[in-house]
């Protein structure tokens, strides 16, 4: 027995919802935990499969928490094993952010090699290389990382900007001996709050928000982490505004960093929507036409490649020709076919998918193959003629904290219900 989404034609939401906090945020942090010498308070944190399974996997290495409420005590203290099985890993990615603080504290792990994943290959040798250069040794053996070695700060260049790359280094450099300078750094704002929990949490660290970050490691000495609070998620925001966009409706989000959103209300706002502001409220005001739009994904603050497929479903109901090129990963381009199986007329050449609109969609089954690809099927199923059906939609339980609540909160009608195996 497995769950399906079924999504009602829903073509105009209203009211408002609270966005949660940020599950690239709180994954990093939760790993930063292994640094602390005591209990470690994360607030705001979103109760996500990812996070889930992050925490269990800490579990199996020893570590205590408690979560409710969206609040988060972990202690990391009586650790006792320094091995990511594969078991968990593989079913997160993520998980190789337990690589750089481990080896920090305990001068070995073993840890499972994450493997590719839907959207592509998602190596981690720069994650490898930067800490090869801190004086680990590094091995690879049967699908696991072992690494060993006392960790000494150095100058790190990373050849691609890796956000989750520069996350690992910051852990690792924090308690490594000296000082560690990280160029071409990663400036989501998922690592400056790392980066300021850290200070927070005494460390020196120079450049925070820059691509050039300069951290004076403890040489060993664990950490003293203040209660945090974690940011807004700004892609789960992103992704209501595309519901509400794709559908030409007036809504509002509540608990938003429209700081963070920048580089994404810019591409609304060429679609011809305008926003209101007002502290940490954002409203998403119609558009007289939904006009087609150009959009290159880029490393933050750029157009973020999370954003990219609920984008090319907007897309779908533009006024024209869109063009969407996809720079950062591989192959990011799954929910094409499926949106194209709604009725959508979307054509990929290389990393570039052209769009024509408006299509009348209509509803048909269609399968979910990773986290934002969903979203994006859910965004079509709301303006869908009749309903639509997506199967796999396990993915969205990830990154979405109560998704269907949210969604029926703005009017949508949507059951998630259970397939009879065929
Ligand atoms: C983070 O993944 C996010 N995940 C991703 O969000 C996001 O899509 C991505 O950054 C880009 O913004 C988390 O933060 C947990 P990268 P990450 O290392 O760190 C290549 C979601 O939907 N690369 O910045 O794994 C890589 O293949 C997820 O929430 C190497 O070649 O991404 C990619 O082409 C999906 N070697 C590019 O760099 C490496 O060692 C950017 O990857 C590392 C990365």
């Amino acid at each position: 027995m497995y769950k399906y989404l079924k999504i009602y034609n829903s073509p105009q939401l209203k009211g408002d919802v609270k966005i949660s906090g940020a599950k690239n945020a709180a994954l990093p942090l939760i790993a930063s935990s292994i640094l602390s010498k005591k209990e470690v308070t994360f607030t705001n944190v979103p109760e996500v499969a990812d996070v889930k399974t992050l925490l269990k996997l800490l579990k199996n290495l020893g570590a205590e928490f408690e979560f409710e409420n969206h609040t988060l005590k972990i202690d990391t203290s009586n650790i006792n094993k320094t091995t990511a099985v594969y078991e968990i890993v593989k079913t997160m990615r993520a998980s190789i952010l337990v690589l750089g603080p481990l080896l920090a504290r305990f001068g070995h792990c073993k840890v499972s090699l994450p493997g590719g994943c839907a959207i592509g290959a998602r190596p981690v040798d720069l994650h490898l290389k930067a800490l090869k250069l801190m004086g680990a040794d590094i091995t690879i053996e049967k699908g696991y990382i072992n690494a060993t070695g006392k960790l000494k700060g150095t100058d790190i260049i990373f050849d691609k900007i890796t956000v989750t790359g520069t996350e690992n280094i910051l852990m690792a450099a924090s308690l490594a001996k000296g000082k560690t300078r990280i160029i071409n750094a990663a400036k989501e704002p998922e690592v400056t709050q790392m980066c300021d929990v850290l200070k927070n949490a005494g460390i020196e660290i120079e450049g925070i928000g820059s691509d050039e970050i300069i951290i004076y490691g403890t040489d060993g000495e664990l950490l003293e982490f203040k209660p945090t609070e974690i940011i807004p998620d700004r892609i789960e925001a992103g992704t209501y505004l595309a519901a509400g966009a794709i559908t030409n409706s007036k809504i509002t989000l509540n608990n938003v960093n429209t700081e963070h959103l920048e580089g994404i209300l810019v591409k609304f706002r060429e679609m011809g929507f305008d926003f209101e502001e007002n502290k940490d409220n954002l409203t998403l005001l119609p558009a007289k036409k939904i006009e087609p739009v150009k959009i290159i994904t880029t490393e933050y603050p750029g157009f973020p490649t999370d954003m990219q497929a609920q984008f090319m479903a907007i897309a779908t109901q533009a006024n024209g020709i869109s063009v969407i090129e996809e720079r950062l990963f591989e192959n990011r381009f799954m929910h094409v076919p499926e949106l194209n199986r709604l009725g959508a007329n979307i054509s990929i050449n290389g990393k570039v998918a052209t769009i024509i609109g408006p299509n009348e969609l209509i509803g048909a089954d269609v399968m979910a193959t990773d986290l934002r690809a969903s979203s994006a099927l859910v965004l079509a199923g709301l303006i869908a003629k009749g309903e639509t059906n997506i199967h796999r939609i396990y993915h969205l339980f990830r990154g979405y904290e109560n998704f269907v609540e949210k969604f029926k909160k703005l009017g949508a009608k949507m059951e998630i219900l259970n397939e009879e195996m065929p």
